[in-house]
């Protein structure tokens, strides 16, 4: 298997993706109170700057009110002293989306006194910060994505439909990634200092995201795509270069390394909370008592749009117009979203994550 490290990861720009992805920021507000308690901590460490990131934060959007909340919040621990907030992405990211909602949206924190919010395009599979140097560090949906794709996934656009030699390479590259994350964190951490992860997984059920008992949507991904192939608009190179670089890790891998003897525990990180839970689908929830099929499958779309465009737009061949391209990718959520309308019972993209806090010794 070749291995490819130019898949597009960056989620849709413009503030596209914050604003059609209400259910990644329920479950951003649903861990608010883990927040809390872990700035409780943090607020306790020096005298200091309070120093906190959010890792993979995309636009910034579905996690800046639960930001300036936690940051009201700090002012009544530790009055005037200054709160940096750092948000990183990947050097794609739309990062000027994320500074005009820190300066300018409403729950804009760039203008409240003594805090500074800066952003960092470093990968979070490497060190991003100085040793030591972090008081709290955040990061919801966004670890899921590899450093590297560990090779195509023969009839499948997901790992979730690799099987064999090709589901053991994506497995093993999550488990070598999460370590490395955890590591790099560890590093970067002050003593004391504290972790709220909120990450994708499969839980007990063999449940994840989009598939919770109805339609999986990495198979309807992965039909509609393919349908395109068969209609030949895209060729078979481009239907087999279309893969995410992604591993939904079990809850157990998600834990390995921290458990007595893992290297992230050697590294200092202690697991203080650990459980896997499911958001529902908020446009799902909503067809459900408006039965409106014409709206949730436009909503519904949206939502996979925001954060999967860039993975077909990456798998077509560059030889192709980017307008050619464009309407391509259109299409393929054109028919995905018709199919919807015509038989919405099922669809849903529940929200299946493990909830974890770590602290560093
Ligand atoms: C689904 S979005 C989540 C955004 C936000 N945290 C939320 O929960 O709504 C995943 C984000 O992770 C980012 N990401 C993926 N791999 C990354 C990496 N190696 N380093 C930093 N960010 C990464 C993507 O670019 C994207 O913005």
């Amino acid at each position: 298997m070749s291995a490819q490290t130019d898949i597009g990861i960056a989620m849709r720009g413009g503030g596209y993706y914050s604003t059609h992805t209400l259910g990644a920021k329920a479950v951003i507000e649903s861990v608010e109170n883990w927040v809390r308690d872990a700035l409780r901590h943090c607020a306790t460490l020096d005298s200091g700057t309070l120093s906190m990131a959010d890792f993979g934060a995309a636009d910034g959007g579905t996690s800046m009110a639960l930001m300036r909340r936690s940051v009201e919040f700090l002012r009544g621990l530790i009055g005037d002293r200054p709160i940096t907030l750092t948000y990183t992405d990947l050097p794609d990211n739309d990062y000027s989306a994320l500074f005009h909602l820190a300066l300018e949206g409403e729950d804009a924190l760039a203008s409240r006194p003594g805090v500074f919010v800066f952003a960092a395009a470093t990968s979070f599979h490497q060190s991003i910060f100085p040793p030591e140097s972090l008081s709290f560090g955040f990061s919801a949906t966004a670890m899921h994505w590899l450093s590297r794709l560990p090779g195509n996934i023969p009839g499948h656009t997901h790992s979730v439909g690799a099987s064999g030699a090709t589901l053991e390479a994506f497995r093993d590259q999550a488990r070598r990634d999460w370590e490395s994350i955890l590591l790099h964190r560890a590093r970067e951490l002050r003593s004391g200092g504290r972790l709220v992860l909120v990450n994708f997984c499969q839980d007990e059920a063999g449940h994840y995201l989009g598939n919770t008992g109805g339609v999986n949507m990495h198979d309807q991904f992965n039909r509609h795509w393919r349908a395109l192939l068969d209609a030949d608009v895209i060729s078979w190179d481009e239907y087999e270069r279309t893969n995410f670089q992604q591993s939904y890790r079990t809850v157990a891998e998600l834990r390995a390394p921290l458990e007595p003897g893992g290297k992230a525990f050697k590294a200092g990180l202690r697991l203080e909370a650990c459980e896997a839970r499911t958001v529902r689908c908020p446009y799902a929830a909503e067809y459900q008592c408006t039965g409106d099929a014409h709206k949730f499958a436009s909503e519904y779309l949206g939502t996979l749009r925001s954060w999967s465009e860039r993975v077909f737009l990456s798998g077509l061949s560059a030889e192709r117009p980017l307008e050619e391209r464009r309407a391509i990718v259109d299409r393929l959520y054109r028919e995905y979203e018709q199919d919807v309308e015509r038989s919405p019972q099922g669809h849903a993209m529940d929200y299946v994550h493990c909830y974890m806090v770590l602290n560093k010794q």
